[in-house]
Formats: structure tokens, sequence, C-alpha cells
């Protein structure tokens, strides 16, 4: 069994990843500042004996470095699964710092923390952001990387400084470039707010949406199959997509059928929003997995499952 340490431990992503790992029989640290995170996301995980919350900043680099030496200590990490960024990529078109704060030196902290800790292994949320505006379906060597927003900027720099750490004392690094991802315990993003019909955008904005539940199967599935220094993969519903009007009429007609959607107009949602947005998810079919669910599928059944918050 592996001792995990996962931040943004709190968030959406991060405590369906950390009661996965708890499942699979791992101990698991998790660290979270919360910024975005809340703690009733942990309410589950925190039954487990094998389970320490700490609230904690990743970029308070003496007080996290203390608290991770003395866990390191007690019990050395095998893996840290970074997920701690910022999430709200409007707020980091409006003000950079945030992106470069939470996004990039929250990645830049924790490989420091890791080389002088010497854990040897990282695993790495990334995003279909760093790969900016490509017509067609992006493969993982799609290049050149040109990013339109400050968040997969901060995300690509963090893929770069990653990279450079496996060189300098990182065993070995997976980089996950996630599509939009939906489900419940969501802190932001698209089927959040339970009264928001306005959407930004035409709503002709199509993009591929992958449900909590099946990316938290491919990460683990690629981090125990995938052998390589350096291990980059896009994870992705295969070959569907959704548009914006159809997450926002599926919101309605389950939540609320009396209210109406107001489209903000316009072809993308936000500067730098990438309005259509496909990806190729060959190389993890041929590692052996793929989604079961369509892009539309994961997006009904994300849905579902915030019925409680959408309708309150
Ligand atoms: N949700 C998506 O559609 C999506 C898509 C692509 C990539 N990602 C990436 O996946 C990861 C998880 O995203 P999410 O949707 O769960 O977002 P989230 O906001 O719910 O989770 C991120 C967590 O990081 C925490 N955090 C931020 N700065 C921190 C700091 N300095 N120290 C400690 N904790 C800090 C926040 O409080 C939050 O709980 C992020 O890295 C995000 O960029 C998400």
């Amino acid at each position: 069994m592996l001792n995990c340490l996962v931040t943004g431990a709190a968030g959406f992503i991060g405590s369906h990843l950390v009661d996965r790992l708890l499942e699979m029989g791992h101990h698991v640290v998790g660290v979270d500042n919360l910024v975005l995170g809340k703690m009733v996301n942990l309410e589950h995980a925190s039954h487990s004996g094998n389970f320490i919350f700490q609230k904690l900043d990743v970029n308070d680099y003496p007080g996290c470095l203390e608290f991770l030496r003395l866990r390191h200590f007690e019990k050395p990490f095998d893996l840290v699964w970074h997920l701690a960024a910022n999430s709200d990529i409007q707020a980091g078109g409006a003000n950079p710092d945030i992106d470069m704060q939470l996004t990039f030196l929250t990645t830049f902290n924790l490989l420091k923390m890791m080389q002088a800790l010497k854990i040897p292994r990282l695993a790495f949320a990334s995003t279909s952001a760093i790969y900016g505006a490509h017509p067609g379906a992006v493969v993982e060597e799609t290049g050149p990387l040109l990013p339109i927003s400050n968040y997969g900027a901060m995300k690509l720099a963090s893929e770069a400084a990653i990279s450079a750490a496996c060189e300098r004392f990182l065993q070995v690094c997976w980089i996950f470039r996630f599509p939009n991802v939906v489900g419940s315990r969501a802190t932001h993003g698209a089927i959040y707010d339970p009264d928001e019909l306005e959407v930004l955008g035409d709503g002709t904005q199509e993009k591929p949406y992958l449900h909590v539940g099946e990316l938290i199967e491919a990460m683990i599935f690629i981090q125990q199959q995938s052998k390589e220094k350096r291990n980059l993969f896009n994870i992705s519903p295969v070959e569907t997509v959704s548009t914006v009007r159809y997450l926002a009429e599926k919101v309605i007609e389950l939540a609320a059928p009396d209210a109406r959607i107001r489209y903000t107009g316009g072809d993308r949602g936000w500067i730098g929003d990438v309005p259509k947005f496909r990806y190729s998810v060959r190389k993890l079919e041929n590692l052996g997995w793929a989604p079961k669910l369509t892009s539309n599928q994961a997006v009904d059944l994300a849905v579902q499952e915030n019925l409680g918050i959408l309708k309150s």
C-alpha cells in the first residue's frame, strides 16, 4: 500500500481522488488552503483511519515543508498527487497574479519540497488549456503549445518545471491533461450554481465533458500502467463533445423547468475560453483504458448528481 500526499484535497476532483485512494487501501495525507475547497467534500474521508487532513497553503514554503517533513519522517511518502491550483479561469484572466501564485508557484514550491524530502514520484493535474486553440483533435504531441489563458500558461509552465525536475531528482512523473470535468462536489463552473441561468457566450461552444468518476479511474490506471520516466496523457471521452447549450438545457430540464436561459452572446464564454475543442485519446486507449460514458452522458449524470444543489 502506498503513502500518498494529495494537494488540493478538499477540492472537487481532489476529494474524489482521496476517497478512491482510501478505498484502495492506501494511506493519504491531504492538504488544502480551502480558498476554493470545502471540508464537507472530505466528510467521507474523515471517517477513515488512513486519512490525515491539514489546512495548509502549499506556497507557505517553511510551514508546508515542516509539516511534510514530520509526516515523511513518520511514514515516507511514495507518491504526490498535485491538484492544488486556481480553478477559476475567469478570475485568473482578470488578475494574472492568481494563476501565477496558485497554479504555477504551488507546483514550483511543491517540487522544491519534494526535492528537499527526496519524494520520488509526482502525478499532476494538467489541462487541455495548455494547447491553446487548435483545429482538429489534439494529440499529446500537438504543438506549438500556445495557451490563450493565463491558467493554461501557468499549467504549461508547471508541466515544464516538472519535466525539468525529472532530470534532477524526480524518478517519474505522470501528467494528465484533463478536459472539462463534471460531477458531484464541484466547487465552481458550469453546473454548480443552482440559480444561474445566465450562460456565458452563445451556447455553441463545444467541449468534451468527462465524469469525475471516470477521470479518477483513468488517472489511477495511467499511474499504475504507464512506466516511462515522463508519462503524458490526454484524458477525455472518446470522440464526443457537448455543446454548452446542451448542458444549460439539461440543467433547466431537470432542475428548473420554468426557468429561462439567457445567453450573454459571442462565440466564447470569456477571454481565454477555447470555444471548440476536441481531444484524441488514442494513446490512452492503446494503454488499455477508455471511458464508458459519452460527453452528453457524463453531463446528464453530473446534472442528476447535483440536483439537490441545483434545486436548493
Ligand atoms: N475541473 C475541471 O474541469 C478541470 C479541468 C482541467 C484541469 N483541472 C485541474 O484539476 C485540479 C483540481 O481541479 P478542481 O476542479 O477540483 O478544482 P478545485 O478548485 O475544486 O480544487 C483545487 C483545490 O486546490 C486548493 N488550493 C488552491 N491553491 C492552493 C494552495 N496554494 N495551497 C493549498 N491548496 C490550494 C483549493 O482550495 C481547491 O480545494 C486543478 O489543478 C485544476 O487546474 C480541473
